[in-house]
């Protein structure tokens, strides 16, 4: 059901909720911020005291900043405890520039779970920990335009997927 040629009516958008951790500079919220704008997304910070009802979204993503070589654990324990079974899910991560295990460790439990995984995106973000610091911090600027405009096109992409019912 198409409104106009090449848009999506926004009744057809599929409700996202996004499960996120991020600190360091904010980046990883930048990018959520980013596919936000693409459609009907709640973003749920997992360190503040909510209701969480996972159960009313169509799809859930987990996001993080790499701390670490890895996903932050509050994103990892929040999917053990609260994504339902079954549900089409996505991760998004961002990291200084050795990403590690990425998403692994959410990817298992939405396996475990028996969630179709609808996809994964990762770009640099501004760095400072540790020594970086000493050397004006890496990845400077990022998240950067153009990857805040591959978030977009990466989260219109599992969009289109869902509402063509596609399994992946
Ligand atoms: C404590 C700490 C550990 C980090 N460990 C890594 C790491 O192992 N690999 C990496 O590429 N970046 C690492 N980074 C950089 C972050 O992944 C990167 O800056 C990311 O964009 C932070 O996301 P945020 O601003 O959303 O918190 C680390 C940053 C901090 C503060």
């Amino acid at each position: 059901m198409f409104e106009n040629e090449g848009t999506v009516a926004t009744e057809q958008w599929m409700k996202t909720a996004i499960c996120y951790y991020s600190r360091h500079h904010g980046n990883t919220l930048k990018v959520l911020e980013a596919m936000a704008e693409e459609g009907k997304v709640d973003l749920i910070d997992v360190t503040t005291r909510q209701l969480v009802r996972l159960e009313e979204y169509d799809c859930v993503g987990f996001a993080s900043g790499i701390y670490g070589f890895e996903f932050q654990k509050a994103v990892v324990e929040f999917a053990r405890q609260y994504l339902p079974q079954g549900k089409p899910v996505f991760f998004v991560y961002t990291y200084g520039g050795a990403k590690g295990t990425g998403a692994k460790a959410v990817a298992e439990i939405a396996q475990e779970k028996g969630c179709p995984v609808l996809g994964e995106f990762s770009c640099k973000g501004y760095d400072t920990f540790g020594p970086f610091k000493l050397v004006g911090g890496i990845a400077k600027g990022h998240p950067d335009t153009e990857d805040l405009k591959h978030a977009r096109q990466f989260y219109r992409a599992i969009q289109e997927t869902y509402q063509r019912g596609e399994s992946v």
